[in-house]
């Protein structure tokens, strides 16, 4: 499948005529990518709709290819450059006539584009606001006239007679509006914190643009499935399996891409000799190894091997103190043992749960001109392993790749699990990490996990950690008066790691785990609850 759009060449247009065919559609969506961190997000609520949406590249694609390809209509999304510096896009395209909706920086390059006054603002605005509908329009179509929505921009659109203004919020007087078929939002209706940003999308597509078509989601299991099993045919392949939800849909995934493939390879097998699910020990959680012996142990489809790499990590980590410097030293044993691993196995691929999300802030994303920030080297992104890798949920942020889950059977103790980062303890662990700070780690992660359960908070936060901070604090423990670490906490509700808020856990809870981890636990000084939002921070510590 086409990842990114860059020109109407033989080649691309025939993948576009192909996935349409598999949709049974004749619509097709464009979608701008400019380069913000919730791009992606766009791309899942336009999936959710059932529409197609075609990434394209701002950079390269021109208003000629645009007529080449007819699509139905146009979104054009935020990102961080400004639109007085004339990002790259051709401006030819906001002249085509088709409908298009500018996200951010989307709409403020439309309104420049028309003439309307866009300047930087005194402050950046970022957060919640409300946003106040103060006229009707088919954008808006059965919204309430109060709502919240997610601001993110430096740049101001002046009210001007070019547009026809509908929605506003305290700082952004233009907050919605149009000028014949260029629509556009000074928030992220993609992002949860925006409460009725699917309708957007919806008024947006099926209203404004007249798309009738939808591609139903469960569909897409079977076309991973099915690419799986021409990639692999009969050949072998090496899963990290960490026990966690992403590389355990991968591994059913590949069972049943086994199991498809079998019929046409009879001389592959199910006897567990072509796909290898290695598990890394030393920076994980307390109960992970268990959990893949578990889920994975008995199954005759694969064959699990757990590498015991505590000394390798702890020698590797020794000295850094930096979360780079210890991100990239847990990359290298990581990349260095599965590789040792494929040779020894024979493997032909390496195959690895990563998510959208990771590639995303490491920087990476659509292959298209504008660029990213990178937030934090993800441990599984840009490896260059020397074998080819498979990475099927590539497209996916955590919540999409649960549903395909869900869909191929994947048993729900595996989809519930918080998410883990592959760095695992290593990015709950502030300064050097060591064997004593390890132990200090697992044992505050046991405590706060078992109470979330307990207390029947587990599943309604997305995430939760417990960090080991370098600061200290004087505590007297019986007798004696001594220092102990500073632990923080944190749990979040989000539906996808891109944005997320600290969760309200009452504080009886946050009592009883502090009591529980001061009282438990010698090297426990204090414990602290975080309670700030993504963004600014991000959701690990590390
Ligand atoms: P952040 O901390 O970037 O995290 O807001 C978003 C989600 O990604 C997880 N995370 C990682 N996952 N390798 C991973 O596989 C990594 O290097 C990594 N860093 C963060 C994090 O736990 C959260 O769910």
């Amino acid at each position: 499948m086409l990842q990114t759009f860059k020109k109407a060449m033989a080649d691309a247009l025939a993948e576009i005529r192909e996935e349409k065919k598999i949709r049974s559609t004749t619509e097709l969506f464009l979608l701008f990518s400019m380069g913000s961190q919730f791009d992606h997000l766009i791309k899942q609520k336009l999936d959710a709709l059932g529409v197609f949406c075609l990434v394209a590249d701002p950079a390269s694609v021109t208003a000629d290819d645009v007529l080449m390809i007819k699509p139905t209509g146009i979104i054009l999304s935020g990102g961080p450059a400004s639109a007085y510096e004339n990002p790259p896009f051709d401006g030819k395209i906001f002249d085509l006539g088709v409908p298009l909706l500018g996200i951010c920086l989307g709409y403020q390059m439309w309104a420049h584009h028309i003439g309307v006054p866009v300047t930087s603002s005194d402050k950046r605005e970022f957060g919640t606001h409300t946003f106040t509908i103060t006229k009707p329009s088919a954008l808006l179509k059965n919204l309430p006239k109060k709502s919240k929505v997610l601001e993110s921009h430096g740049d101001k659109i002046y009210v001007d007679d070019k547009l026809n203004i509908f929605g506003t919020t305290d700082n952004a007087p233009a907050a919605a509006g149009n000028h014949k078929h260029l629509w556009g939002v000074q928030f992220h209706p993609e992002v949860t914190e925006t409460e009725y940003g699917e309708k957007i999308y919806e008024n947006f597509c099926f209203g404004i643009c007249g798309a009738k078509d939808k591609f139903p989601a469960s569909k897409v299991a079977d076309k991973k499935i099915k690419d799986l099993r021409l990639k692999i045919k009969d050949k072998k392949v090496l899963l990290a399996l960490s026990g966690g939800t992403d590389s355990s849909i991968v591994a059913y995934l590949l069972k049943r891409s086994l199991e498809d493939s079998h019929q046409e390879f009879p001389h592959g097998n199910l006897q567990g000799n072509q796909i290898l699910g290695v598990y890394i020990k030393g920076i994980d959680r307390p109960d992970d190894e268990s959990n893949v012996i578990k889920y994975f142990g008995d199954e005759s489809w694969i064959k699990v091997k757990i590498v015991d790499a505590t000394d390798k990590f702890l020698t590797a980590l020794a000295g850094k103190i930096s979360m780079k410097d210890k991100r990239l030293a847990m990359r290298g044993v990581y990349k260095e043992i599965l590789e040792s691993e494929a040779k020894t196995f024979g493997a032909d691929f390496i195959a690895q749960g990563t998510l959208y999300t990771d590639v995303s802030e490491t920087g990476g994303g659509y292959d298209s001109g504008s660029k990213k920030a990178q937030i934090k080297i993800h441990h599984n992104v840009g490896l260059k392993f020397s074998l080819p890798e498979i990475q099927p949920l590539i497209d996916c942020v955590k919540d999409t790749g649960r549903n395909i889950g869900r869909s191929i059977g994947v048993p729900d103790e595996l989809l519930i699990r918080h998410p883990f980062p592959g760095p695992g303890l290593v990015v709950r662990i502030e300064g050097e990490v060591n064997k004593e700070k390890l132990i200090i780690a697992r044992k505050i992660d046991g405590i706060y996990i078992k109470e979330l359960k307990k207390w029947g908070f587990y599943q309604t936060v997305w995430q939760a950690g417990a960090v080991v901070t370098s600061s200290t604090t004087t505590c007297t423990k019986g007798d004696d008066a001594s220092d102990g670490h500073v632990i923080a906490l944190w749990a979040v509700w989000s539906v996808n790691g891109f944005t997320a808020r600290a969760a309200e856990l009452p504080y009886d809870f946050l009592k009883h785990v502090s009591q529980r981890m001061t009282n438990e636990i010698r090297e426990v000084g204090a414990v602290v609850y975080r309670i700030s939002d993504k963004p600014p921070v991000t959701i690990e510590w590390g």
